[in-house]
């Protein structure tokens, strides 16, 4: 843990935006009132809240008899109960009516497009489920899903659900070690995974890695290939099997079997920020029940919305609000293959044009990157249809926010900030759209059941105002029961900072309002001359100076100091670097924040080095500040050369 006692929070925002009246009428929480009241029955009486929410929106085929059990720092949710999620998200919707209902709207970045209904998903799921018993996967054995953002990402994943089976998705960005590493680690037993698919224009070619992979991963027996393209794909006899030969030609039955409820259902693996990636475990009807409501209720969702989230199944958000959240809620969700920029930067608009999109869940980094591209390209598209915003994933600098609200929403939607991690499994701090007054850049309030505080070193609560480390004070259904194969480290780093809660390693401040702001990770705090800030501070403040797109800010150690601020900054389009520029923002920051925050050095440079889920990677950054070799792990890093570029830029 960072030896900071608490972090001084300096960023101050305080423009506010209510929900239109329209809006509210048919929001589910319609008023701060009635969320309050929620919230603190939640939190007064977990218990109950937490088994009428069980039986309410989930399908049992035991119910339980126990809704918690707990040994800190061991959960055991909904004890004695039976449930099958792939059952949740498909059968009961058929069931119920909903077979000629869109689940998945899909859209190939070569603009193949394709849509499966209910029904016709629970067809392909349960075809893939028989064919993976076919292939000798069995209940409690790990699958490796290694595929583009295509339907079968989403078939694969459920179709595991269906027989028992964990899947461990692995974003098809990755390396061949890193799908060895993750292959390895998990002792996967079969790999799910496709010839390649379309990124940006270009092929690439999912299998050849997995050939290399397995070159590297023995538990793995056997491989199961969708077919994406028509180039010519090696294929290892006894080993791989194409979708289209073991899958079709299946029953399309099969048998939902009930699985205790906590039943591991996936793992997938976060890098944190220190290296080795860790294999976060959830399980099976505690985390659906928290992806079913905070999908509920954080989107309100309606029975003719048609609902996008941009994230890959590769992340934490592409399985529980690209896949479980939405599915089992039987909602349309669209899903597309490519990149935002291909074949330009209207892609998006256009996606949510042609489809009607009424609620898009995106990035903060894609929003700074579609800035970066200029309005001309969303004002192209008629957006009429969008109805409520979402972001995740980074804190959202309030001039993204501005435009996203403006330019993307045309004022009229509300912004869901949604705050979370791979490990709590859904959203935990976020506005409920139709009850939250919102202010550029916090994501808000706990949601139901959630009970956040914010601590110093000590663990005591710091004063209102005063920024601190974010704890959850008591366990919830969806979050994580373990790291896989490293129980200890679970125990270490998330329960042993402060004794009796769960340590989020963010840090967080609470206004007078009540609303949460997000500090950013820990790690990512500077101490200069004593005082302690946080970099999402000091970056968002050279994001509002009109050229800059993008900011990350580190620490470089000094003598008098104890740290220096370096920022890299990257310009807006139309925008040249220049010396009367660093000085500019420099005076930019010291006039917004105050001498203290002045930045010691601005390096500028056409892009920033990030995690393939667009995080900008600080740790690396920091030893490019301090002119060290960097010895960390890199297996996360989008583009290399954004790396060499700022090394050669040492002197800018
Ligand atoms: C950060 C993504 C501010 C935070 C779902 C957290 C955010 C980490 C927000 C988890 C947000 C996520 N505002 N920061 N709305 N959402 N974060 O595991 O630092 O990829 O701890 O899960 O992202 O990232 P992960």
């Amino acid at each position: 843990m960072s030896s900071l006692n608490s972090i001084n929070s300096v960023l101050k925002e305080s423009r506010r935006f209510k929900p239109s009246n329209q809006f509210v009428k048919t929001a589910f929480i319609n008023s701060a009132k009635k969320y309050l009241e929620l919230w603190k029955k939640s939190i007064k009486s977990p218990d109950s809240f937490w088994k009428k929410q069980a039986n309410e929106s989930l399908v049992w085929a035991k119910p339980f008899s126990k809704t918690l059990e707990w040994k800190l720092p061991h959960a055991k949710w909904f004890v004695g109960g039976k449930i099958n999620v792939a059952y949740n998200c498909i059968d009961r919707h058929v069931e119920a009516g909903l077979g000629n209902k869109a689940a998945i709207i899909w859209e190939g970045e070569d603009g193949t497009r394709r849509i499966l209904t209910y029904n016709e998903l629970l067809n392909e799921v349960s075809q893939c489920a028989n064919a993976l018993m076919e292939l000798g996967v069995s209940s409690g054995d790990r699958v490796s899903i290694y595929m583009p953002l295509i339907p079968e990402a989403v078939v694969s994943m459920l179709a595991c659900a269906r027989i028992g089976a964990m899947h461990s998705v692995i974003f098809g960005g990755f390396s061949s070690d890193a799908l060895a590493d993750r292959n390895n680690d998990a002792q996967s037993k079969l790999v799910i995974t496709a010839d390649g698919g379309f990124r940006k224009g270009s092929f690439l070619s999912l299998k050849d890695n997995v050939d290399e992979a397995l070159k590297k991963s023995s538990s793995v027996q056997k491989v199961l290939v969708f077919k994406r393209s028509d180039r010519a794909c090696k294929m290892k006899d006894g080993r791989d099997y194409w979708w289209h030969d073991i899958v079709y030609r299946q029953s399309i039955h099969s048998k939902c079997k009930p699985f205790d409820s906590e039943h591991p259902l996936f793992l997938l693996y976060t890098s944190g920020s220190t290296g080795k990636p860790k294999g976060i475990v959830h399980t099976s009807a505690g985390y659906l029940l928290g992806a079913t409501i905070s999908f509920k209720y954080i989107f309100d969702i309606k029975v003719s919305d048609t609902f996008w989230c941009t994230a890959d199944v590769g992340w934490i958000t592409g399985h529980t609000y690209v896949t479980y959240g939405p599915l089992s809620n039987g909602a349309s969700i669209v899903m597309y293959e490519g990149a935002p920029n291909f074949p330009d930067w209207g892609r998006f608009w256009s996606i949510i044009e042609r489809y009607k999109v009424s609620i898009f869940y995106t990035a903060p980094t894609a929003i700074r990157a579609c800035i970066k591209a200029g309005d001309d390209w969303p004002k192209k598209y008629d957006l009429s249809s969008l109805r409520i915003l979402g972001t995740v994933g980074e804190p959202i600098n309030p001039e993204a926010w501005l435009w996203y609200h403006e330019v993307i929403g045309n004022k009229k939607c509300p912004i869901v900030d949604t705050w979370w991690q791979t490990e709590t499994g859904s959203a935990m701090i976020t506005p409920l759209p139709g009850a939250i007054v919102t202010t550029p850049g916090t994501a808000t309030v706990p949601f139901f059941g959630i009970e956040p505080e914010i601590v110093d070193k000590a663990g005591k609560p710091v004063k209102k105002g005063h920024g601190g480390f974010l704890v959850i004070k008591k366990p919830w259904p969806s979050m994580l029961r373990t790291i896989w194969g490293d129980d200890e480290r679970y125990v270490h780093q998330y329960w042993s900072q402060i004794p009796g809660c769960y340590f989020t390693g963010d840090g967080a401040r609470q206004d007078k309002h009540g609303n949460y702001w997000i500090l950013g990770r820990i790690d990512d705090v500077l101490n200069v001359s004593g005082h302690r800030l946080s970099t999402m501070e000091i970056e968002s403040t050279l994001v509002s100076h009109h050229a800059v797109a993008e900011a990350a800010v580190v620490g470089k150690p000094d003598d008098i100091k104890g740290e220096a601020i370096v920022c890299f900054v990257s310009l807006k389009s139309g925008f040249k670097a220049s010396e009367e520029l660093k000085l500019e923002l420099q005076t930019h920051v010291a006039k917004q924040i105050g001498a203290l925050a002045r930045p010691d050095q601005i390096r500028l440079s056409d892009s920033l080095p990030k995690t393939r889920s667009g995080k900008i990677m600080r740790r690396l950054l920091r030893d490019i500040a301090a002119g060290k070799v960097s010895t960390q792990d890199t297996s996360t890093l989008e583009d290399f050369a954004v790396l060499a570029a700022l090394r050669q830029d040492d002197d800018i």
